[in-house]
């Protein structure tokens, strides 16, 4: 019998087990939800913009100027104004990116005919007439009723050039620079919090080292000055990616009163220079996409490290101003203008990207989106008076109800997209609570070809009603074009049940699903 056990049965029940596992459904994936007092709120911040005078992001996109045919206000578009009040954007950063450090704010305001025409040698070497300066920026701030988010230029400006542009914008008084402000139209001053000291200093910020910007830093943000009602919240330079070297350098050299927030930028990209299609791609693109997006995980959890090391009480906030997918441009564009689709696969990196922030909410206090209109993982896209949404678009509006709403922690193992051998998670998830008491949850399931069951214990969270929405699609490569402008788009989700507190759902292969629960 002994020798049976060891010798016999054990293969026969292994044989069944195995073959029975050939053909068993695998068990929903059990998501576990706690409340805890002390989880941090998901800062309305995490859902900010970026928009740069980059390719047609600002010209031809934002901006087409107060006689354009098409319907505007002030020069900026009333469809695209419309269309950010929907996602409820909480700031958007300006006018960079690189084109910050060769920028000097000056040139950008007083009467257009004056403005100097420079040459924008990043992207694409075009002229720049200067005419979407200062004031027409903030003014399209007060219209989007968001918060603006001014990036100082540290590569070729002065420090008494930044002072400038914060006394200018900021102060309301007698002083040189506020009188020229109300000469150029605006009596009151905006009063604008975020600023912005250096963009990739590393890079096209100045290629400096983190010593250098360091001691740099301390100097212009010196002087960037709080003006009577306005305490600024200052933004240093961050590292690229994996560059956590510079993270250390800072956090140790910068004193942590000084600066509100560290950046850091993340796109999802292959490499330099980006290279595949934003819509022609296949599985295995998809895959090592998914990878790339998946390694923010890792990213942001060593640049925290080091903070929480220098920084255990968490003062200082890491700021993703910079994230997204970056594509080869699309075809016959210009290759300095970084114009690119959206399609199915950036839904995915949008959701999981929003969901890994929130994850860390307690450290990640702003988030970028780069860009918002027209540039790489654009929500929206425009070609002459055509407007559309990308699947981005839908899936920042999907989850604008975690705006400010208090982390609600998560457990749960997720199943595995498994390609070639290789392996990733094929579900995040992300749950909130906001001021109302209505619990969010949003969902994204990866997999290009696998549906994913999920069972969540609503238990102690006393809901009874559940409604949802669902961002799918036929193919990963499907995307929203000026002629067909609604191919992807969000709908009704009812593909669940709930009973006894437990909601049980099917997630279809690669989609987006927010749940609300009351
Ligand atoms: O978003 C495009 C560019 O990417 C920005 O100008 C720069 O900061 C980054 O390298």
């Amino acid at each position: 019998m002994t020798i049976l056990k060891t010798k016999l049965v054990k293969p026969i029940a292994l044989f069944f087990m195995a073959t029975a596992s050939l053909f068993a459904q695998e068990g929903p994936t059990s998501i576990s939800i706690s409340v805890d007092e002390e989880a941090p709120t998901i800062s309305k911040h995490i859902y900010g913009h970026f928009a740069e005078h980059l390719g047609r992001s600002i010209y031809g996109g934002f901006y087409v100027g107060e006689d354009s045919n098409i319907p505007n206000t002030n020069g900026v578009r009333n469809d695209i104004i419309e269309a950010l009040k929907g996602l409820k954007i909480p700031n958007l950063r300006w006018p960079g990116g690189c084109f910050a450090d060769e920028y000097h704010w000056k040139d950008g305001v007083g009467p257009k005919g004056d403005r100097p025409i420079i040459l924008n040698t990043h992207w694409g070497e075009v002229e720049e007439d200067n005419s979407f300066g200062t004031h027409e920026f903030l003014e399209l701030c007060e219209l989007l009723e968001t918060e603006p988010y001014l990036a100082g230029n540290v590569g070729s400006g002065t420090v008494e050039e930044l002072n400038d542009w914060v006394e200018y914008c900021n102060y309301d008084g007698n002083t040189a620079m506020a009188n020229w402000r109300k000469a150029n139209g605006r009596e009151e001053p905006w009063k604008v919090k975020y600023w912005g000291i250096g963009n990739e200093s590393w890079g096209c910020g100045g290629n400096m080292t983190p010593e250098y910007f360091a001691n740099l830093y301390r100097q212009y943000a010196t002087y960037a000055r709080n003006y009577p009602g306005v305490n600024i919240k200052k933004i240093a330079s961050g590292a690229d990616s994996d560059n956590y070297h510079w993270t250390e350098v800072m956090m140790r050299d910068v004193p942590h009163n000084m600066m509100w927030g560290l950046s850091v930028h993340y796109y999802t990209r292959t490499g330099w220079p980006p290279t595949g299609s934003a819509t022609k791609f296949d599985e295995s693109d998809y895959f090592l996409f998914m990878k790339h997006c998946l390694r923010t995980n890792e990213i942001l959890d060593t640049h925290i490290s080091i903070m929480d090391k220098y920084d255990p009480k968490k003062r200082v906030a890491l700021v993703v101003d910079e994230w997204g997918s970056w594509y080869a441009v699309e075809e016959g564009t210009n290759p300095g203008f970084a114009y690119q689709q959206n399609s199915m696969r950036d839904a995915m990196i949008a959701g999981l990207s929003l969901n890994m922030f929130h994850e860390r909410a307690d450290r990640i206090k702003m988030a970028n989106l780069a860009q918002t209109v027209n540039v790489l993982q654009a929500a929206i896209l425009t070609k002459d008076e055509k407007m559309l949404l990308t699947p981005t678009y839908h899936v920042m509006k999907m989850y604008a109800v975690h705006q400010d709403s208090k982390l609600l922690p998560l457990s749960f193992e997720s199943p595995k997209y498994t390609y070639k051998g290789e392996t990733l998670s094929a579900i995040s998830a992300s749950a909130s609570k906001d001021k109302n008491g209505l619990v969010h949850i949003s969902l994204v399931n990866i997999d290009s070809k696998k549906e994913n069951e999920i069972e969540i214990d609503l238990n102690a969270l006393g809901i009874k009603n559940v409604t949802g929405e669902i961002l799918k699609s036929d193919k990963l490569q499907d995307h929203n074009t000026f002629d067909n402008p609604d191919k992807v788009r969000p709908s009704a989700f009812k593909d669940f049940k709930l009973k006894k507190g437990k909601l049980k759902l099917t997630l279809p292969p690669f989609s987006v699903v927010v749940l609300e629960g009351k």
